[in-house]
């Protein structure tokens, strides 16, 4: 987007920000068709935002720009558009069906397939329980250990696709390397019936050696044989082995360096979660998001969720100056949803240096957070209602009706509903400020509103992909490279210089506090 282009932006949300919300659906008598996009499986609600329709459409325009477009193909041609780390981006093609294929990945796709076969094939060998330990016994935990996007992605599809868990295993993820984390993971599991699975695409994460270290040395207290303990692991990985670790997986499993962390949940990564709902609903999960990748890269943008979502995102923060929003889902089977947005998000487009290297100047992509509804209404819903801060919300909820709890299910989807009219329209028809300035609210929060229609695989593949291309289009709306994340990395070095530094009781220079603290830690521990 050009600067006269966002200048003009800026001028125009200063008058918008003197709007009402709830008046615009006066104004504007087609505002909920306007604003409203009704796929198969998902409902968009984005009507109660401070946009009018005028506005939207000068929005719109501004993507009708060659580069959108051409950004968008070079990702689905396989071009390097990870051009910090020199990858390309194909997290998609996992998903994809044979006949969307651009002949420019074909080798990414052979391999794919080969590797979807590994999967499938071991989780038919899991399942049917046969040759796995030597002793052949079944094994009934899994122990999946895993950080960032080695984990959320697993987690929360495993969780919150519970309603289609076939025989389950009694699953447990082991994600920081924290002593009590370890002790109470593992301590009511027989460790002669666990199946450790480890995921990392670099195989190098701090955290997941050493718990992968704790456990080796917890499989010997067990009983278990130095030599025997590969028979219990199967790793996850972009071809690293566990050598250093001293273990010899009995499987080893891959997926390619074009797969992202937070983008690798539909590779080989997603073992856990195929393991728990079957194959064949892990293919549902795939076929789900790869309905999002057609009308991502099809639909005209007024029908296109990811990119309204973006377009919303992108005028909230850059425009009226949100720097943040919130993720309510309504449904406990989502518990983990905003967690896995946050680095979804967050590690995305966290940045403030764009593409060519500039600073970006204003608000880039806000920061993301959320918790579960209706609890979070009894505890940060008061600032979201009161504070000066007028802050976003995704609501999001399933409607499935199969509930054996009718009236439990009743009071969430109530709730959720009367939660985004009451941050829109406030309280000023019933309570007057100056009498009661406490009582007072003032509404005129924006909000979208997500409905599931019934939580199973294929929405919430649907689901996902949708957040991944809202994620996508944003930064290509901030001009952002959404694949890297160098600001991680920098932390990670000085983690490693202080625990040296503590191992040693030898501090290296760092600024006087830093040095404080690592000397209080060590006089403390004596370690
Ligand atoms: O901390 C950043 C990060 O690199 C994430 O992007 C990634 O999902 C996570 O660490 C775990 O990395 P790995 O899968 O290599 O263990």
């Amino acid at each position: 987007m050009t600067k006269i282009e966002i200048k003009q932006l800026l001028e125009i949300a200063e008058e918008e920000k003197q709007n009402n919300i709830i008046d615009l659906f006066g104004t504007e008598p087609n505002r909920i068709d306007n604003f409203s996009i009704d796929s198969k499986e998902i409902y968009l609600d984005y009507s109660k935002n401070q946009l009018t329709f005028n506005t939207y459409n000068k929005l719109i325009s501004l993507c009708d720009d060659s580069y959108f477009k051409n950004s968008i193909r070079k990702m689905y041609d396989g071009e390097k558009i990870n051009h910090t780390e020199n990858r390309k981006v194909l997290h998609y093609l996992l998903r994809s069906h044979e006949k969307q294929l651009s002949a420019h990945v074909e080798t990414e796709k052979r391999l794919i397939k080969k590797q979807l076969a590994q999967m499938s094939d071991l989780v038919s060998e899991i399942r049917s329980r046969n040759a796995l330990n030597r002793d052949r016994k079944l094994f009934s935990n899994i122990l999946v250990i895993g950080i960032g996007g080695s984990h959320l992605g697993p987690e929360l599809v495993s969780e919150a696709l519970l309603d289609y868990h076939v025989e389950p295993f009694n699953m447990k993820f082991l994600v920081n390397a924290d002593p009590t984390e370890f002790r109470t993971t593992i301590e009511k599991l027989n460790a002669k019936k666990t199946l450790v699975i480890v995921i990392s695409k670099s195989m190098a994460t701090d955290e997941t050696i050493l718990n992968l270290k704790a456990i080796k040395e917890w499989f010997m207290s067990q009983g278990i044989k130095n030599i025997d303990i590969g028979n219990h692991v199967i790793t996850v990985s972009n071809n690293k082995t566990l050598d250093s670790v001293g273990i010899k997986p009995f499987k080893m499993l891959s997926f390619g360096d074009w797969v992202g962390g937070r983008y690798s949940l539909w590779s080989s990564v997603g073992l856990p979660i195929a393991l728990q709902i079957g194959f064949d609903n892990f293919i549902k999960l795939l076929d789900g998001a790869a309905n999002i990748d057609q009308i991502f890269l099809n639909n005209d943008i007024k029908n296109n969720i990811p990119k309204i979502l973006a377009l919303i995102a992108f005028w909230n923060s850059r425009c009226l100056g949100k720097s943040s929003y919130a993720v309510m889902p309504y449904d406990a089977r989502l518990k983990l949803l905003p967690q896995y947005l946050q680095q979804l998000e967050m590690e995305s487009n966290g940045k403030s240096i764009n593409s060519d290297g500039q600073d970006i100047l204003g608000n880039s992509a806000p920061l993301t957070w959320g918790g579960i509804g209706t609890s979070s209404q009894h505890a940060v819903f008061q600032f979201l209602h009161q504070s000066t801060h007028k802050i976003p919300v995704d609501f999001i909820v399933a409607m499935d009706s199969s509930t054996a709890y009718p009236d439990l299910q009743r009071n969430q989807i109530a709730n959720c509903i009367a939660q985004s009219e009451a941050l829109m329209i406030g309280n000023k028809k019933r309570v007057n400020k100056m009498k009661e300035p406490h009582k007072f609210l003032s509404g005129n929060v924006p909000s979208n509103t997500i409905i599931i229609k019934k939580l199973d695989p294929f929405s919430l593949g649907s689901l996902l992909a949708i957040y991944e291309h809202k994620t996508f289009f944003l930064s290509l709306l901030f001009s952002i490279n959404a694949f890297d994340q160098w600001g991680v990395e920098d932390g990670k070095l000085l983690a490693k210089r202080i625990t040296s530094d503590i191992k040693n009781k030898k501090i290296s220079p760092h600024d006087p506090s830093t040095e404080k603290l690592i000397s209080m830690f060590i006089k403390s521990n004596g370690q």
